[in-house]
């Protein structure tokens, strides 16, 4: 078959979107936990960088130097917001610091607010499609925070009063938690010392003020709700536990703060035991913190979504190194798909989701709950709502969900696909993914989508949460 001749016949299967879509709205009840924030979204000019250097008698030798990836000064944030400027990089730092979070406010300010952390935009995601109710966990509510989620009467939280309510009429009094993204564009400048610095591809810092969730502080009242079996619910997302640190302030330990929010979800999973469980592993940069993550809670999830560093960086504390430094040095979906199988073999989590570049893999045992077909309409809904978000912004509306639906799929996710096919060839067996994405034997089913690609993406923060849960609750 020719290219045009795949692509036509994945524009007959994506059709499904509008009907999967519809179908979310049959869910009875999901919760989405642990993380929400508001997100101070800033665009820095090079121009903006030299004035706060000039002005605030800055020392800019210490750009120089190299030091912590974390924020406890102006100078730190300086730093990081410098250094993904220059190598044109995305990295996050957390601050330490309050007065700096001041500085920030006073000297970067932001363009706008919108919905931050996996658990508040995951939760936004499930609510537009229609999912009802979703009860999202705030470790913090006040009333900047609630204006971010959708004005929509099927997205729940707890009151001050411990009562569910329409999160976006919240307002608790509590402190806001305010993750900075700092982006910036390709070929900007700046000056300092009598050097000049080009920014090689346009990116982002953020530069995180989250006391909360760093210790994924867990709000009581919301915790109770679903221990009875009296709220009732389908789905649990969890995303979260990225911020921690082996060990925080106040003498707590990050492991600590696991097991305890592991025995609220097991009181839940008591309480309701039909559900789907799946665990968001994000972005982990403490190496102690993603093992334990590994052995204790993929481990009793029925689901877990990751992207291709997610899953370069789970290889690397699972003892497969070698496999790492090959997904890093090649990225193909041949290598990532060697990859899934060894977190798979690793965790024995059912189900396992990569979604990379132009492809998204589902790797799940045989007979799992959720069908490769249904797993398939899941998937091509998720592509076609993701690549409304990228094209125009936000899918604050469901209007604009389908926006994609009758685009054609990308080159380069027929590209990923077909190295794909060719591994499971070589290693298992002959197969049609590429033209339905599904391959099935008595042991596994893998079920592979090329995705709609939007050159120019208005933004891409919370991408990948976005997908995960719509390729898993749209999966109907
Ligand atoms: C990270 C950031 C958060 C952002 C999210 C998107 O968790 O801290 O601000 O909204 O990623 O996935």
């Amino acid at each position: 078959m020719s290219n045009q001749e795949y692509k036509n016949s994945w524009r007959e299967l994506y059709k499904s979107a509008p009907t999967q879509l519809k179908k979310m709205s049959e869910t009875k009840g999901l919760i989405s936990a642990f993380n929400a924030n508001i997100d101070a979204v800033i665009k820095v000019s090079g121009k903006n960088i030299e004035k706060i250097l000039n002005a605030d008698s800055f020392d800019s030798s210490i750009l120089d130097k190299g030091g912590p990836t974390s924020i406890n000064s102006k100078e730190d944030a300086l730093r990081g917001i410098t250094k993904c400027f220059a190598g044109g990089i995305a990295e996050e730092w957390l601050i330490g610091n309050e007065d700096v979070y001041h500085w920030l406010n006073e000297h970067i300010g932001f363009d706008q607010l919108q919905m931050g952390g996996q658990g508040g935009i995951v939760a936004n995601a499930m609510a537009v499609c229609g999912v009802n109710p979703v009860y999202v966990h705030c470790a913090s509510l006040p009333e900047q925070q609630a204006k971010l989620f959708l004005d929509l009467p099927n997205l729940l939280s707890v009151d001050d009063k411990g009562e569910l309510k329409k999160a976006f009429d919240i307002s608790r009094s509590e402190i806001p938690l305010i993750h900075w993204i700092i982006e910036f564009n390709k070929g900007d400048t700046f000056n300092y010392n009598g050097k000049s610095i080009t920014c090689p591809k346009s990116n982002r810092f953020i530069a995180t003020f989250d006391p909360l969730n760093f210790k994924l502080a867990i709000d009581k009242p919301f915790a109770e709700k679903f221990n009875h079996g009296r709220a009732p619910f389908e789905y649990i997302i969890l995303a979260g536990y990225q911020m921690l640190q082996e060990t925080l302030t106040d003498g707590l330990k990050g492991v600590d703060r696991i097991d305890e929010s592991l025995k609220i979800v097991e009181k839940w999973l008591t309480a309701t035991p039909d559900h789907i469980l799946h665990f968001e592993v994000a972005s982990t940069q403490d190496r102690v913190i993603r093992k334990y993550l590994l052995d204790k809670l993929a481990v009793i999830s029925d689901s877990i979504g990751f992207n291709e560093r997610e899953l370069i960086d789970m290889l690397e504390v699972i003892g497969e190194e070698e496999l790492a430094a090959l997904c890093d040095s090649d990225t193909s979906s041949a290598n990532l798909f060697k990859g899934m199988l060894k977190v798979r073999e690793y965790t024995k989590c059912p189900r396992l989701q990569l979604h990379m570049f132009g492809l998204y893999i589902t790797l799940q045992n045989k007979g799992f709950k959720i069908s490769p077909e249904k797993n398939r309409n899941g998937m091509q809904l998720a592509a076609v709502v993701a690549a409304a978000k990228a094209g125009t912004g936000a899918i604050h509306d469901k209007d604009v969900l389908l926006w994609a639906a009758d685009k054609e799929v990308s080159n380069a996710g027929l590209t990923e696909l077909k190295k794909l096919s060719e591994e499971v060839e070589s290693e298992i067996s002959h197969n049609k993914l590429m033209e339905l994405g599904i391959f099935t034997n008595d042991e596994i089913e893998i079920i592979a989508v090329p995705t709609i690609i939007i050159d120019n993406p208005v933004t891409l923060v919370g991408m990948g949460d976005t997908i995960s849960s719509i390729s898993l609750v749209g999966a109907r």
